[in-house]
């Protein structure tokens, strides 16, 4: 195979050489930083494979070009040794450093670049170390959430993108203009429903793919493309079950990213904006209370909130908030009233809450929303007609509670909001390569 060595794996082989050199051809990479001194220069490059830098130590001698920030380079016959500071260098003389490609008016500087700025430069933002991370986070968090389920017997699955069904009910679709089909097509809000099929063959699934909302929402947790982990289990009757599931399932990131190798280049001590201490608090129990309870604790707060809340009303974005700094931490809520919820959720012995929750986070508000789905044919077909939807264009969905119907619940994580949090960057916009809000749509 052709492939370049990565500075990962020669950083790998360096380590365990015992700070003898590593020969290698050649290795190529990105410069980060130039550090002109007297008689040396140090110029510092990384590929993009791990956040440490390889200090190149350019040997005085006239260069064929001078090294700066952003350049493509290549160190032709590196020998490549760890430091007993840890740092990994190389000693190289100037007709060694070869120009890959020059740059021009490289826009972004060593110093930090203001977030909202680097947003305008899409097609530059992930040369920022902080940027990078947060997808190199993402990767590692994605990757932990999968390795639970498919330890506990789930079967990862894709279900289309393309659908006629609006499955949360909520009118927030993107519709298609297409003369394929004979009715109205839209971008996929949510796979549950499909996942619910395919759980009747599979008995444990889950996915991981892109869902559309038209949000009108324009704020730090709302996109109209975003990624969700959903998942969904046959012979589960209580909610209980599900919240376990997803706390498991978050604390065994939350787990692995406190084992992250390199941690402090990721977030240095004292400038981590306390993200390493949000993930101890993580660590402990979350509070799980019903609806009922948290209007009652919502009201009784004294807190004059800018949205009036009355049972049966959902709650706000203030009233979640004020939930979570309640009680220190993240905050399953349950049995929310029906007409809150999606059609498709179990509805209660008290005819007047579904089995369902919400995992509220302190700042960034829902992260997951799951419930037991409704699995007797006359009961949900009931509801289905209750909220004038035609039971026709469902007609699959309800077949499943006519054959071999089982009690079965599922959730939705949504990853941009859970990264977020994480890494301590209050914008979901950064948690997604490209962000599509209202009006951003280039790139
Ligand atoms: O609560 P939601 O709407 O649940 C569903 O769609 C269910 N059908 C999932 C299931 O049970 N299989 O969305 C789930 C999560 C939310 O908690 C939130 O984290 C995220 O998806 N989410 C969004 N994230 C970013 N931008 C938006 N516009 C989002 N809408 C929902």
């Amino acid at each position: 195979m052709k492939l370049p060595v990565t500075l990962k794996r020669v950083f790998g082989l360096a380590r365990s050489n015992g700070g003898n050199p590593v020969k290698i051809d050649q290795i190529s990479g990105w410069v980060k930083n130039v550090r002109p001194l007297k008689t040396i220069t140090f110029v510092e490059i990384q590929d993009g494979t791990t956040l440490q830098d390889l200090n190149v130590v350019l040997k005085q001698g006239p260069p064929s070009f001078r090294p700066a920030l952003g350049q493509s380079v290549t160190v032709l016959d590196p020998e490549i040794v760890q430091r007993k500071n840890q740092q990994f260098e190389t000693i190289c003389l100037p007709h060694n450093l070869r120009l890959v490609g020059a740059t021009t008016e490289y826009p972004i500087q060593n110093k930090q670049t203001a977030l909202p700025t680097l947003r305008k430069l899409p097609e530059f933002k992930h040369r920022t170390t902080y940027l990078s991370n947060l997808m190199r986070f993402r990767h590692k968090i994605e990757s932990r959430l999968s390795k639970t389920l498919d330890e506990l017997d789930f079967t990862l699955v894709k279900p289309p993108i393309l659908t006629s069904i609006d499955c949360e009910g909520a009118g927030e679709m993107f519709k298609l203009k297409q003369d394929h089909w004979d009715k109205a097509v839209n971008l996929t809000v949510s796979s549950q429903l499909q996942l619910e099929v395919l759980m009747m063959g599979l008995g444990r699934v889950y996915c991981l793919q892109p869902c559309f909302r038209a949000e009108k929402s324009d704020t730090n947790r709302h996109l109209c493309e975003f990624w969700m982990m959903e998942v969904e289990a046959s012979f589960i009757g209580k909610n209980e079950t599900l919240m376990d599931l997803v706390e498991l399932m978050i604390k065994n990131v939350v787990s692995s990213l406190c084992e992250t190798e390199d941690l402090p280049k990721y977030f240095p001590v004292g400038c981590n904006n306390g993200v390493t201490e949000r993930w101890a608090k993580l660590l402990q129990d979350w509070n799980r209370i019903t609806y009922t309870k948290a209007v009652d604790l919502l009201l009784s707060s004294g807190v004059n909130f800018e949205h009036e809340l009355t049972w049966g009303k959902d709650l706000n974005s203030e009233h979640e908030r004020w939930l979570c700094d309640h009680f220190g931490g993240p905050v399953f809520v349950t049995n929310y009233p029906r007409d809150c919820k999606a059609f498709y959720m179990k509805l209660r012995q008290d005819n007047a809450t579904v089995e369902c929750f919400d995992l509220l986070f302190p700042d960034i508000g829902e992260i997951v929303g799951g419930s037991i789905r409704e699995d007797n044919y006359d009961t949900l077909k009931a509801e289905i007609q209750r909220r004038n939807m035609d039971p026709n264009e469902l007609e699959w969905y309800l077949n499943l509670r006519k054959e071999g119907t089982v009690p079965h619940g599922g959730f939705g994580i949504g990853i941009e909001r859970l990264v977020s949090y994480l890494y301590g960057n209050p914008n979901i916009r950064d948690s997604i390569p490209f962000h599509r809000t209202t009006g951003q749509i280039d790139l």
